[in-house]
């Protein structure tokens, strides 16, 4: 019988279309169009995100869950509507969904609150070498106070998780193992659905840093087996300062709050203060409710899309921009081959002082990034202070491209970047090999590194000092 072909899932607009979307893509930067590859540092934003702000702004701002007017009412009904749409496509419910200022304090929060709680001396965490800085300090910080062991997974040479070595660290009993489920450097999707059985059959809890999953990958907490599962919105066209923790409800309810204040609490009295109930426990203070609710925008913006339609169109750049940077001689291209296992992260080191890097890529018309194996990069290089034991080939070599400061060039695909994008980066990492190296440094450094460019201002600052200073003539005695 003829195998039938499967057919990847198709956007339901063009990219020209999705890109029409973005008002900044139409800018032009330097005369040339812009071509925007950073998108693993933070995403351009859709105008249903950027509508769904300003209508907030201008017609229903309010605090929640506090007053009882009508603007207040709106703002709430609102805000707990952005809940529902996170919860509904994580596959969870809304109590277990708390809003976060981004992926970073999701992490914080587990660790600290839930770190806290249940770690003692001598218990073991577990996280990879492959972890963004954001998935790594706070277990150490916690580790330190606690007295408990951080274990570092491997990485193998092809920039894979070594499953084997997982196993081999959860045979030690961990209490907690936490992973990317999307590499930021190497674009590697982690099996986060093995990892979470693995970890639960010894005995541990799995937090999954899903910061860059969020954009491109179908996120369900109930198949995924994630205990907890952090996002943060500016990666995926939601607005910055907003992000969400999942947590199973059973562990939320356990665990005391993260940050004490207004909306946290259920009553206060002198002798006794109670907490409110999930979620409301862990957000303390005034949420971020503007950007909660372009964060919801942002979400139902991408679901109409179809991860599955974007995964497809990710996957078939992501392979089309690794054949391009392929033939870029000298290049070492960092992570897995195109592939299912292989997101849209590009990590490269073209092999050129490091300075020079850095300064030309304040590119005129090709936004990417610098330094880009440096989270993980950093990562490994702690190793030599919080771990003993074996070492990879894969570490060495990690450790060995991270001797200069700014090691690599970095780009991600957003669902807007085109092929020509993608080819223009090629172009760029060749020209960048190209180019006498010093000169250019020097020309640009002339032209465009001023120091006193660095120092702005708000008028407000200044009316503001403006006024100290008369006050504190006018006081001054005789
Ligand atoms: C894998 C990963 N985890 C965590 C973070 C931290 O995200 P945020 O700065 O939004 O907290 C990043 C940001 O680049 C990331 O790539």
């Amino acid at each position: 019988m003829e195998p039938t072909a499967t057919t990847a899932p198709a956007l339901p607009r063009s990219i020209e279309q999705i890109r029409a979307e973005f008002p900044i893509l139409a800018r032009e930067i330097h005369g040339e169009p812009l071509a925007y590859l950073d998108n693993g540092a933070t995403s351009q934003k859709p105008l249903a995100m950027i509508d769904a702000l300003d209508r907030y702004w201008r017609e229903h701002n309010a605090n929640v869950h506090r007053g009882v007017h009508t603007l207040s009412e709106e703002a709430t009904a609102l805000y707990e509507d952005a809940r529902t749409t996170v919860a509904s496509h994580l596959g969870a419910d809304p109590r277990e969904v708390v809003f976060v200022r981004n992926a970073t304090e999701a992490l914080n929060l587990v660790a600290y609150s839930w770190g806290r709680t249940n770690l003692e001396a001598g218990d073991r965490i577990v996280v990879t070498e492959m972890e963004h800085h954001s998935n790594v300090v706070p277990w150490y910080q916690v580790a330190q106070e606690k007295g408990a062991h951080l274990d570092w997974a491997p990485i193998t040479d092809d920039g894979r998780l070594d499953m084997d070595a997982l196993a081999a660290l959860l045979e030690r009993g961990p209490k907690l193992v936490s992973v990317a489920h999307v590499s930021n450097v190497l674009g590697t999707i982690n099996p986060v659905e093995e990892i979470a059985g693995m970890a639960h059959d010894a005995g541990a809890l799995l937090v999954v840093d899903g910061a860059q999953a969020g954009p491109k990958l179908e996120l369900d907490m109930a198949a995924l087996g994630a205990d907890f599962y952090a996002l943060t919105a500016h990666k995926m066209y939601g607005p910055t300062g907003i992000g969400s923790l999942f947590g199973r409800r059973e562990l939320l309810e356990g665990m005391p709050p993260f940050i004490g204040g207004g909306s946290m609490i259920r009553k206060v009295t002198k002798e006794l203060i109670t907490w409110a109930d999930l979620p409301a426990k862990f957000e303390g203070g005034t949420p971020a409710i503007g950007e909660a609710i372009g964060f919801g925008a942002a979400v139902s913006w991408i679901d109409e899309l179809g991860l599955p339609a974007i995964h497809a169109a990710e996957a078939e750049l992501t392979s089309y921009a690794l054949e391009r940077v392929a033939e870029v001689p000298g290049l070492t291209v960092f992570g897995p081959p195109a592939g299912d296992d292989r997101g849209g992260v590009g990590t490269s080191r073209p092999h050129v002082r490091s300075r020079v890097q850095r300064t030309s890529s304040h590119s005129r018309w090709l936004h990417m990034r610098d330094d880009a194996c440096c989270p993980a990069i950093g990562a490994v290089r702690n190793i030599k202070l919080t771990k003993s034991g074996q070492s990879s080939d894969a570490r060495r070599r990690l450790r060995k491209s991270s001797s200069s400061s700014a090691c690599a060039k970095g780009s991600k695909n957003g669902h807007y970047n085109l092929q020509t994008e993608r080819k223009k980066s090629r172009r760029f990492l060749s020209q960048l090999r190209a180019r006498d190296p010093l000169s250019a440094w020097k020309r640009r450094r002339a032209g465009f590194n001023l120091p006193g460019r660095c120092l702005h201002f708000p008028a407000w600052a200044v009316v503001s000092a403006l006024a100290m200073v008369r006050r504190l003539i006018r006081s001054w005695p005789g």
